[in-house]
């Protein structure tokens, strides 16, 4: 754990998600690895991050890139040694940098030994750590996530002549909870890799660990009751380490996982971030407005994650038939681009790599409430390929410079774990950190301002409470954040079209306004309405200072 510094960091930090396999290969063998990210930590610390998110690094037969652990004690060979891992963390620490990672609760590999033995024998004693059943019936109300490739959630072993549960890829059993020692192994390996350095994790599939018949299976009270018991141990052994789940949900729900302050620290906004891309579809605000005052109030020492994409695909499971159909129609033109509920492209040509369209859905998740979870390459804009099967497609190596696979690695291109992308509106050549660090005005250096400028204003956007204003145009968003002297308002237009609108700031009569980037001030405000006029898809962020310069 990082030393030192405020048991809320989390509040403050903006968070980069990374696949050790996408990010450098330090070894030529065309696989990234944990030496090759340590060597891009200074890149990694001159985009501001102040974290980083791993996502799974251990043993595992990769069939679900890593969520299918074989061994929880283990690294992948491929990605390098304990040790490496160890340096990587301390490396990072010595920039400043915390680190996250993922823990995988609910399932386990196939390949897995607890598996393995378990299926061996109906009397074998890691029988009863997995859930078994003869009836394929059982727990019927429980929807399918992977529907795209499963049909049930059950499985057929015919080894032992028995179903086994599983909520994703059926080589992936469910984990039995009712099983004291499944709950306490689960303590062990958090244990094991905090005390390795982790600064906390990153909770995969969270809503699913405990099962009941008659319900959905989701959300029960006995998965809470667990997460209150690693949180409490957590506090107790290592304070200053978070917990952020993954728990794709309803508002209700997804907020039911800060508990008192006594479960998860922090918890991605799922309920917002198709919401953004709804609004920018239909040039409306309604959509972000309505769902940020559902998903408000959090309990203090708590914070959203905030997300446009990560590793999987752009999720619609928790919109209406219609928002979804909406979301295919805008987003998702071609077959190719769908995968099970969702979308499974990278921002930049979910945007048709529209430039003021990417400054403003970045502005936005770096300015409401929550912390800003990136996910890389998307600071380089770069592209997809739907041509490869799954996720992987959103999974290919990060784009380093013009040089041969672009510069991820000196292996062979036929021996990359996945091709580069080399779309000639996305190639390689011109989307790279090198080429883009050199260009001033290119999208890296102004997301490498925009961090600046929110590290400037972390505490008023990290923590400050949030105010929508009522705006004539209903694709003008306009919101103030508020932390005790500190104000900033917050203007986008999301229309296609400039726009304008008038805002009443007439409380603020005589106070002055500067825009944040320039330090430009602006005319202050009267006691009219204020009038901003709004070119399609941009924003503003405004210091508001008092008169007596507060
Ligand atoms: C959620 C992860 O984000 C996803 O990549 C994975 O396939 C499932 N959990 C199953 O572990
Ligand atoms: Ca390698």
């Amino acid at each position: 754990m990082l030393s030192g510094g405020d048991e809320l960091w989390f509040r403050d930090a903006s968070f980069y998600e990374v696949p050790v396999r996408s990010f450098f290969d330090s070894n030529d063998d065309g696989i990234g690895d944990f030496n090759g990210l340590t060597m891009k930590l200074d890149y990694i610390k001159s985009i501001g991050m102040d974290c980083i998110w791993l996502l799974p690094f251990y043993k595992s037969p990769l069939k679900d890139d890593g969520y299918d652990i074989s061994d929880y004690y283990s690294i992948l060979p491929d990605y390098g040694t304990v040790e490496d891992f160890e340096r990587f963390v301390s490396e990072a620490h010595a920039r400043g940098i915390r680190v996250i990672a993922d823990l995988v609760l609910n399932h386990v590999s196939d390949q897995n030994e607890w598996f393995k033995e378990a299926r061996s024998s109906r009397d074998n004693p890691k029988r009863d750590w997995f859930v078994w059943s003869d009836d394929p019936d059982k727990y019927k109300d429980v929807r399918i996530i992977f529907i795209d490739s499963e049909t049930s959630n059950w499985a057929w072993d015919p080894v032992s002549k028995q179903y086994y549960w599983h909520r994703f890829y059926s080589h992936q059993p469910d984990l039995n909870y009712d099983n004291p020692e499944v709950r306490e192994e689960m303590m062990n390996v958090i244990r094991y890799w905090l005390d390795k350095g982790l600064d906390g994790f990153r909770c995969d599939a969270v809503p699913y660990l405990f099962e009941r018949e008659g319900t959905s299976c989701e959300n029960l009270p006995e998965t809470h009751q667990y997460f209150k018991e690693i949180r409490k141990m957590i506090d107790r052994e290592y304070p200053g380490c978070i917990l952020l789940a993954e728990a794709n949900q309803w508002p209700a729900d997804a907020k039911a996982y800060f508990g008192n302050q006594d479960e998860f620290h922090m918890n991605f906004n799922f309920p917002l971030m198709p919401r953004v891309f709804i609004a920018l579809a239909e040039e409306d605000a309604f959509p972000i407005v309505n769902i940020i005052k559902q998903t408000l109030p959090i309990p203090e020492k708590c914070d959203w994650g905030l997300f446009l994409r990560n590793h999987d695909e752009l999720t619609l499971e928790m919109v209406t038939d219609e928002e979804r159909d909406l979301m295919f129609r805008e987003y998702a033109k071609l077959p190719k681009m769908r995968l099970n509920l969702g979308i499974r492209r990278r921002l930049a040509p979910l945007v048709d790599n529209d430039r003021y369209v990417l400054e403003l859905l970045h502005a936005l998740i770096m300015s409401l409430p929550g912390s800003p979870i990136f996910y890389y390459g998307d600071e380089i804009n770069m592209g997809d390929n739907v041509y490869l099967g799954d996720r992987n497609g959103v999974r290919t190596p990060m784009q380093w410079s013009y040089d041969r696979n672009a510069g991820f690695s000196r292996a062979d291109s036929e021996a990359l774990f996945s091709p580069v992308i080399t779309n000639p509106n996305y190639h390689y050549e011109s989307f790279n950190v090198d080429s883009m660090s050199r260009l001033p005005t290119s999208f890296l250096n102004w997301f490498r301002r925009m961090i600046v400028v929110r590290k400037q204003n972390s505490q008023v956007l990290g923590r400050g409470s949030i105010r929508f204003l009522k705006s004539e145009d209903k694709q003008i968003l306009a919101y103030i954040r508020e932390y005790q002297e500190q104000r900033m308002l917050c203007v986008f237009n999301l229309g296609r079209k400039p726009g304008f609108t008038r805002l009443d700031l007439s409380e603020f009569n005589g106070w002055h306004l500067r825009e944040t980037i320039s330090s430009v001030r602006f005319p202050d405000i009267g006691e009219l309405p204020y009038f901003f006029t709004m070119p399609r898809h941009s924003y503003f962020w405004m210091i508001m200072e008092a008169p007596n310069g507060t």
